[in-house]
């Protein structure tokens, strides 16, 4: 089947995206919903938790994208493989993140992933971008103490950005790492590597209080 084609961005502060999501409820959508949960914040197409979910079934995985054609599309592919420990959601994650995981059980929420988010460059963009004060916010309100956030990007200024956010909250604590934590590589990530170009990458762990 032909991959559906969508628009290559939308402006998250439109109308349309600015709607109030449904809480999600989780046991409706995995077999088994007491297991860890991956969240891909900005999954796009979904193939990062898609293998993720092969390679690793003991967890289940909650892919969040703002273009609904890609959601749609991602969760006929996740049912066609038979496999009940994946999911897409449709949300506009910038500003219903926190309205989506209302209910969701504590401590289920145990990884987070930010994979090159896009960096709506121009400086009057700036207010689209994906990750900001109320997104950290939420997820350190969801993580699970000791759960961590994974975040990557090829654009150093945005990185920058991101990583501040993460940093200026004194419940995450900055992990060092020297390359992808996961086993899978994004559509994107794999992209900016053919392309030899750099990769800024951190990992902030929620502490155990
Ligand atoms: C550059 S793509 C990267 C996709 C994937 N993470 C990867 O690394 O291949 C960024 C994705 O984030 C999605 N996105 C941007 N803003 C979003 C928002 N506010 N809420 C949810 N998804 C968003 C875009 O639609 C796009 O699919």
């Amino acid at each position: 089947m032909p991959r559906v084609r969508v628009h290559q961005h939308v402006n998250p502060l439109s109308p349309f995206y600015r709607q109030e999501p449904q809480p999600i409820d989780i046991e409706s959508i995995f077999a088994e919903s007491d297991r860890p949960l991956l969240l891909d914040i900005g999954c796009a197409r979904g193939r990062f938790i898609l293998k993720m979910a092969e390679a690793q079934p003991s967890w289940n995985y909650l892919g969040i994208e703002i273009r609904h054609p890609l959601v749609d599309e991602a969760n006929r592919i996740a049912c066609d493989t038979g496999l009940t420990n994946l999911h897409y959601e449709f949300c506009n994650a910038m500003l219903w993140l926190g309205r989506l995981l209302t209910g969701m059980p504590a401590g289920i929420v145990q990884a987070v992933t930010i994979q090159f988010p896009d960096p709506w460059f121009k400086k009057k963009h700036a207010k689209r971008r994906m990750v900001n004060e109320e997104m950290v916010e939420t997820i350190a309100e969801h993580l699970a103490p000791g759960g961590r956030v994974f975040v990557q990007t090829d654009i150093e200024f945005l990185a920058d950005e991101m990583f501040e956010l993460f940093r200026n909250d004194s419940r995450f604590e900055e992990v060092e790492i020297d390359s992808n934590p996961f086993p899978v590589k994004t559509e994107r990530e794999k992209a900016v590597e053919d392309r030899s170009l750099p990769v800024y990458r951190s990992v902030f762990a929620l502490r155990r209080s």
